[in-house]
């Protein structure tokens, strides 16, 4: 891999620019001490670039992306945005992002750390040595379905619909995504939808279970309707390995599977587009948090979500596996030392900044690289 990578770092709104700041200094860390060395642009995504240019992503800066070897992106989002028209809030910055991207594979993983087993709202039992994969289809479905809209209806009746689509070359991708991912980890999928309901169910689910019997038949695949799929991640979640679900369901089974870990704050997330001919994919790492207007600007956010979402990143567009372990590893020693930022503090633990959670972090790096 040649020294320059690309990387374009869009920290977004409320705690996205600080938890930033933390995941910058690994960054100078991989460049300083691994000879892991990326040319790195930042520019503005969200409310701050609606604030800049009135629009939540500029042409410019979406050029900039598609351009990138990866993008890494914080959050976006603030009720100072409330009243911005819909094509306008900083959540369109986002999807334009995905869109254009073509960014249709959203990898979540809910790993539960072992120092924080604890910190779930769940029974120790339950959620220990947890290790879900969720692959939620990004680019499609009610998220960008057409037609939609709010109407009148000609007797007057006033209406707000959207509508839900997918094509097969849109389930059969995101669904190669997730059996290849199962091969690498428990070798099996569950494929999530509603086909007791919805047409698009039935669809997807004839669509899976034929790439599965064409090319995955050995992978264990299991179907389930998605609200079982939610009863049963608070109930037994350690039965699955790879989900893999549409974007709606996957929105809301993310934020489920998230919780059981303890924190949104730990959570990182990849989503990768199709592989092209010169071997490459375009790809953009974000944490599962959001921007946490609350407490932005307090430097009290946890920045491991993101600064696992740039492990990720080394793992996924780079092939660097051995520097994401490190960081990875180094992680897991910090909590095990104590330290905790708010969101995820237990009795008997020391509560730190978002700063010196980050620079901890870079002290365990240390110590592991010695
Ligand atoms: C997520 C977020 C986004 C989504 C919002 C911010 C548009 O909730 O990434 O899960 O709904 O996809
Ligand atoms: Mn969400």
């Amino acid at each position: 891999m040649s020294a320059n990578k690309t990387l374009l770092v869009l920290p977004g709104d409320g705690i996205g620019p600080e938890v930033m700041a933390q995941v910058r200094k690994v960054v100078d860390w991989m460049d300083r001490r691994r000879g892991v060395s990326f040319d790195v642009r930042e520019d503005l995504v969200g409310g701050a670039a609606y604030d800049a240019h009135g629009a939540a992503i500029s042409d410019a800066t979406m050029q900039a992306a598609l351009d990138a070897d990866a993008v890494l992106l914080g959050a976006v989002g603030g009720p100072q945005w409330d009243g911005v028209a819909r094509e306008h809030r900083p959540e369109a910055g986002l999807l334009r992002l995905r869109k254009e991207m073509d960014l249709f594979a959203n990898l979540r993983p809910a790993m539960v750390f072992a120092p924080l087993v604890g910190a779930s709202t769940l029974k120790p039992e339950i959620v220990s040595g947890l290790d879900i994969m969720i692959v939620r289809e990004l680019t499609g479905g009610v998220y960008f379905g057409q037609p939609r809209g709010i109407d009148t209806l000609p007797d007057g009746t006033r209406r707000g619909f959207d509508n839900q689509t997918y094509t097969h070359p849109e389930i059969e991708r995101v669904a190669e995504v997730a059996f290849e991912l199962a091969r690498k980890r428990g070798n099996k999928v569950h494929s999530v939808e509603k086909s007791n309901v919805m047409e698009s169910g039935i669809f997807w689910r004839r669509e899976v279970t034929r790439l599965h019997g064409e090319t995955y038949a050995d992978v264990t695949l299991e179907h389930m309707y998605a609200d079982n799929c939610a009863m049963q991640l608070v109930r037994r979640p350690k039965q699955f390995d790879v989900i893999l679900t549409d974007n709606l369901f996957g929105d809301l089974l993310s934020d489920c599977a998230a919780m059981l870990t303890g924190s949104l704050g730990m959570l990182p997330s990849a989503s990768l587009g199709a592989v092209d001919g010169g071997g490459r994919r375009r790809a953009m790492y974000e944490p599962v948090h959001g921007s946490a207007p609350d407490i932005a600007g307090r430097d009290v956010a946890n920045p491991l979500a993101t600064i696992l979402s740039f492990s990720m990143l080394l793992r996924y567009s780079f092939g660097l596996g051995a520097d994401a372990d490190l960081i990875e590893q180094a992680a897991n020693n910090l909590l095990q030392s104590g330290i905790r930022t708010a969101d995820i503090m237990q009795d008997g633990m020391a509560r730190v900044s978002c700063t010196t959670m980050g620079d901890s972090l870079l002290r365990e790096m240390d110590k592991l690289a010695a």
